[in-house]
């Protein structure tokens, strides 16, 4: 037997039920990787060929993940489309062995479920799955544009109808486990707390085993059926769906959502579709041969090289590069209770942190105080917290008037008004109330890190971090650091950061930590190019059309209402102010005018738009459109073309972002992406921004593109160095 050389996949019989764990050990989650794969096809030919095995578990070692998916890398490293087809051709087969096992073979799901690993459980006879908060299924292969290759795409419409089917593989979204049960994903679930346990008691994945064993016993004896229960809802739609007419309008209608949402940008979503279609109209072999084609066609695309590009980078950013700091931060103060005060105040008391929420009055504190237990409660409400939970999780903030918690802060958050005066003053403040070891951090937008540093008796211990809101849903925080900020600081802000906002942070060091950063540096020259498309008479919808039919997730008049337009205001003086006229393009008049008449963007009601009460609900602002007209500006015909102006916008934020990483303010272009990305979209979504890769891609035509530009409105157009150097040799790129 190979049982000896083996590494992660091994079995062992519990009476006559072959109990088969898989465990990479090498990583904290399980990947169908190469050796995997060619473990499990060895451990399933001995069981199949061993007469005393009457059923088979598959479980996997790690608690919290069954199988995380398919080894990204094994795909990046083919070499060609076929390749990448022959390898869906082999999952394909894998997996119908499985499908037509002599034994029942009974998943037993732990944690995520996701991709590679749900195709594998879903060729299983029977699924069992926890009903534990970290149990997750999905399919999330379109977001990295790719198509479920391993027989996915002809298995989900038969589990859970077209239309289940579809919502997943187009979304990529996690299903929960009860869900997952209600939709026919899963057999069964297994309550993870018995009666009388709390949460913190949760059973381990032993019980799970033994459960599913008892299963698997059951269904070699038929005591157990295969088949799942449907509720008559489910057995309606299942005749209502035979129908020829109804598949048809379903396929339409899936069809013209996708148009709309990927504005055509996206190949994966359209062949889902169509491989889906395949397989039902014309048979499995001919769905499993579209599968795997199309899933060959999907990876060399330069639309899936760029998302896994970002996926990767995601990955980086979400470790710790910058080592444990030598004290764990315990308690956290905040100051200032405001909306992203008390937002910071909620990620981090969620993650176990102790937290001080400060501010200066009465009704500012009882606001920020209601805002936290509105939030927790949502989660209360929505099944995702227990009661219990929520008022231990409340017992770690302590919102105060005055400053006598400070004595034992590990780090302070100042969320005060953006005034360079008010800074130093606070930070002053706060250098004689907090321990010598405590970090100060400030979350300014603006506002160089430096300057604010310059009034501190210990600079080493000032670092910038600035949130985005709400802080609770996007996933980015830019740490800016000085050249007088020590690693221990960038360290502690970094392990902080990571278990607030969890997903995603990016570090901008600079000896040159300019005004704006990165971020906001990006996205100013594109507001301004924005302000004067509408000073020349573009309409706000038609600005919101190029931008998004570009792929932009949110178009730029709607973008500059969602920023706030007195934000934009303050950004578009201050950062004119420090660069001068490469920040140029719209007037600022526009938007201080705009905001003396209260048009302030969503937060206000009015902006570009006026806001309803619905989420879609909005109309131009009429006002603002007038305010517009008084200071027209011509349009130059030879740059208004509707993709000039798509230009004239994307080739500003690239060029800034460009020219930030030419400044050493990103030492990475990594970060420089998914900064950017999540900037805009909040979190990594189908509908991100292609404008990120366009640099990457195709410098050469960027440049000449610009060139016209500069030479009708002059300096906010001059590609900087880099791009010039890029543009030259095509062979010089971003990434490695
Ligand atoms: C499920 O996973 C969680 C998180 O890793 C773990 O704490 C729990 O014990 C597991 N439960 C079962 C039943 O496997
Ligand atoms: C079938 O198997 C289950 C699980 O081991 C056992 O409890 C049950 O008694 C068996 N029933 C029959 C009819 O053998
Ligand atoms: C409260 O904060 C402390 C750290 O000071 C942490 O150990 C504890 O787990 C937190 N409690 C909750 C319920 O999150
Ligand atoms: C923190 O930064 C964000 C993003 O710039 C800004 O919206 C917010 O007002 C800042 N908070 C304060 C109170 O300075
Ligand atoms: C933009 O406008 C065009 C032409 O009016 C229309 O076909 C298209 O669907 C619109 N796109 C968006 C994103 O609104």
């Amino acid at each position: 037997s190979l049982a000896g050389t083996r590494t992660h996949v091994s079995y062992e019989l519990k009476d006559d039920v072959a109990v088969i764990r898989f465990n990479d050990p090498a990583s904290k989650v399980n990947t169908l990787s190469v050796q995997m794969q060619s473990e499990l096809t060895e451990v399933m030919s001995e069981i199949w060929s061993n007469g005393a095995v009457k059923s088979a578990v598959l479980i996997s070692s790690k608690p919290g993940c069954f199988i995380a998916g398919a080894d990204i890398n094994m795909i990046q490293a083919c070499k060609s489309r076929e390749e990448v087809t022959r390898l869906s051709r082999e999952g394909q087969k894998m997996f119908e062995r499985i499908e037509k096992s002599p034994i029942p073979i009974v998943a037993a799901i732990n944690g995520s479920c996701l991709g590679g690993g749900l195709e594998f459980a879903i060729s299983c006879q029977y699924i069992i799955a926890t009903k534990s908060r970290k149990t997750i299924l999905g399919t999330p292969e379109v977001l990295l544009g790719l198509l479920p290759g391993a027989g996915g795409t002809q298995r989900l419409p038969q589990m859970v109808g077209l239309c289940g089917a579809f919502d997943m593989m187009l979304t990529g979204r996690n299903i929960r486990a009860d869900k997952a049960k209600k939709m026919g994903l899963v057999h069964q679930l297994v309550d993870p707390l018995g009666p009388g346990l709390k949460p913190a008691e949760e059973r381990t994945i032993e019980y799970l085993e033994e459960v599913a064993v008892g299963v698997a016993k059951g269904i070699a004896n038929n005591t157990v059926p295969l088949s799942k229960e449907k509720s008559v809802m489910q057995k309606l739609q299942d005749t209502v769906m035979g129908l020829g007419p109804v598949k048809k309008t379903i396929y339409r209608t899936v069809s013209e959502k996708v148009q709309k949402q990927t504005q055509g940008l996206y190949p994966a979503p359209v062949k889902i579709i169509e491989v889906v279609n395949t397989g039902v109209e014309q048979g499995r072999e001919a769905g499993y041969q579209a599968e795997a084609e199309n899933f060959g066609k999907l990876a060399v695309t330069s639309e899936s090289k760029a998302l896994i590009g970002l996926y990767h980078g995601q990955v980086t950013c979400k470790k710790n590069r910058y080592g444990n700091p030598e004290r764990e931060v315990k308690t956290l103060a905040i100051l200032g209770a405001g909306l992203m005060g008390a937002g910071i105040a909620q990620v981090s008391i969620d993650k176990g942190l102790n937290t001080i929420l400060k501010d200066a009055t009465v009704e500012g504190i009882s606001r920020g105080e209601e805002q936290v237990y509105n939030s927790l409660n949502t989660k209360v409400k929505k099944k995702a917290l227990s009661s219990f939970e929520r008022d231990a999780t409340l017992s770690n903030l302590s919102a105060q008037l005055d400053l006598t918690r400070f004595s034992s802060a590990d780090m302070v958050i100042e969320a005060v008004f953006e005034d360079i005066n008010v800074k130093h003053k606070v930070l002053k403040e706060m250098e004689a109330v907090i321990p010598p070891h405590c970090v100060f951090a400030s979350n300014t937008s603006a506002l160089p890190i430096k300057d604010i540093a310059a009034a501190s008796k210990r600079p080493e211990k000032v670092i910038g971090m600035h949130y985005f809101s709400p802080v609770d849903k996007m996933q980015l925080l830019e740490i800016i650091t000085t050249d007088k900020t020590s690693k221990d600081t960038l360290a502690s802000a970094v392990s902080v950061g990571l278990r607030q906002v969890c997903v995603c942070v990016c570090v901008f060091s600079g000896i040159s930590d300019g005004p704006g950063f990165y971020t906001t540096r990006c996205l100013a020259p594109m507001l301004a190019e924005a302000v004067r498309v509408l000073q020349e008479g573009v309409d706000p919808k038609k600005l919101d059309n190029l931008t998004t039919s570009f792929g932009f997730p949110v178009g730029a008049a709607t973008l500059a209402d969602e920023v706030g337009i007195d934000v934009a205001a303050h950004v578009a003086e201050d950062l004119g102010k420090a660069f001068g006229s490469r920040f140029g393009g719209g007037n600022v008049e526009v938007l201080k005018t705009m905001v003396e008449k209260g048009f302030k963007g969503r937060k206000s009601g009015k902006g570009c738009f006026i806001y309803g009460k619905g989420k879609k609900d909005k109309s131009v602002n009429s006002d603002a459109e007038a305010i517009l007209k008084r200071y027209k500006l011509s349009a130059p015909p030879s740059v208004s073309s509707d993709s000039d102006i798509q230009y004239r916008l994307v080739s500003r934020f690239v060029n800034e972002a460009v020219l930030c990483l030419q400044e050493g303010i990103l030492t990475n272009p990594v970060e420089g992406d998914i900064g950017a990305v999540l900037q805009l979209t909040g979190v990594l979504v189908l509908n991100h921004l292609k404008s990120i890769l366009m640099a990457h891609l195709c410098c050469g035509r960027l440049v000449s593109t610009m060139k016209r530009f500069e030479e009708v409105y002059g300096n906010q157009f001059t590609p900087c160095q880099l791009l010039l150097d890029h543009a030259k040799d095509s062979s010089k790129k971003f990434h490695n």
